[in-house]
């Protein structure tokens, strides 16, 4: 590559995301300054949250500017250091952007060992993802033997652990998905219980037949539908960790239809619920263990992981879109250039 593509944050949407949100531009390639180095995308990671830091309102983070490059988790390859913290050939996770090209000096990246595990783990079920299902669901959802969890978008990033963490622990996991394709996945191949697509006309039913002692733990991802269902559900002293809520992240509008706030608040007192919303920085002191536990998992073969892969940097805004929309099947990542370790 002789130039540095980036995808800039074009115009805020509203409602959904369209192509017209984002700008591809080029530029020449930065040149890094003493104590600094050129670092390479090899891999981008797109995930939900960028959907919120294309706004401008006031949120847990800042917003990227208009005319910025779009926000995300990166791993990339040191191409050049100026006596920088790391060598050349060093692979480092951190958050270089929507960018082939990055400088930095070190600050926020962590050097990556690729004898440990396929590197694009880093920013899946080794990274962030893993680490949000991991803690949230430990910490918060504080599962015990014999009781029951429900989690939704299931066959994604932070839910397929969540489910599998689950069982490990002993529960009974239900995950939801959309489409018969992601819920078969989700039973065959990670060992959920049961999987119920929320697109099913009958989707209430379902879920409740799937849930036969009611719910003691919803790791709530989704919101909207989903959350609605699980409402009537809920045991004494259920938990829900409050994770994600996509199916709002871009509603311009308040759903029609009854108001369902009355009804969580009457289960909130009657059932005791314990609700919480959580950022997975908050609970960076749990980094050890997840990475210890994690590791061990991924090697036994007792957590899955599927990474859903598009090559190019250009293809970035689309994937986002479609992800946003449930066309993803696994951890989204862009093959941003070719990946030193093959
Ligand atoms: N709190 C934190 O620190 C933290 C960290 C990471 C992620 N999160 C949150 O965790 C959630 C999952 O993230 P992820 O990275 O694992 O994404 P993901 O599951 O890999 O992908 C998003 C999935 O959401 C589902 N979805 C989209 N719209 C939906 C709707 N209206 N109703 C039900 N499901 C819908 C789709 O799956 P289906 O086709 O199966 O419906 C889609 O594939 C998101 O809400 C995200 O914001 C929070």
């Amino acid at each position: 590559m002789t130039k540095n593509r980036q995808v800039l944050l074009a115009r805020r949407p509203e409602g959904q995301p369209v192509a017209e949100n984002f700008e591809l531009a080029e530029s020449e390639i930065p040149t890094p300054g003493d104590g600094e180095m050129l670092l390479r995308t090899v891999y981008l990671s797109l995930d939900p949250y960028m959907r919120g830091r294309m706004n401008a309102e006031k949120s847990y983070a800042e917003p990227v500017p208009l005319g910025g490059v779009m926000e995300g988790g990166t791993l990339s390859v040191v191409e050049k250091s100026n006596g920088g913290k790391f060598a050349e050939g060093d692979i480092l996770v951190g958050r270089c952007g929507w960018q082939d090209y990055a400088i930095s000096d070190g600050t926020a990246l962590a050097k990556v060992d690729p004898s440990a595990a396929p590197i694009s783990t880093a920013l899946g079920v080794l990274g962030m993802p893993g680490m949000t299902a991991y803690s949230g669901l430990l910490r918060l959802g504080k599962p015990k033997e014999g009781e029951t969890l429900v989690v939704a978008a299931a066959s994604g990033a932070v839910g397929a652990n969540v489910g599998q963490i689950a069982k490990i622990k002993g529960c009974r996991a239900v995950g939801v998905a959309g489409g018969p394709e992601k819920c078969a996945y989700v039973v065959d191949e990670l060992g959920f219980d049961a999987c119920i697509d929320h697109r099913a006309d009958d989707f209430e039913a379902q879920l409740a037949a799937a849930c036969p002692d009611g719910i003691d733990i919803y790791f709530e991802n989704v919101a909207g539908r989903v959350l609605e269902a699980v409402i009537p559900l809920f045991n004494f002293w259920a938990r829900m960790p409050v994770c994600g809520l996509i199916a709002q992240y871009s509603m311009t509008d308040l759903p029609t239809g009854t108001n369902k706030l009355p009804a969580l608040m009457r289960a909130v007192l009657t059932y005791r619920l314990h609700i919480e919303g959580f950022i997975v920085r908050d609970f960076a002191d749990m980094q050890a263990d997840f990475r210890r536990d994690m590791g061990q998992w991924v090697r036994d073969g007792q957590v899955k992981y599927k990474e859903h892969r598009v090559a190019g940097l250009e293809n970035a805004p689309a994937t986002l879109m479609g992800l946003l929309k449930g066309d993803n099947f696994g951890k989204v990542l862009i093959e941003v250039s070719d990946d030193p370790t093959g």
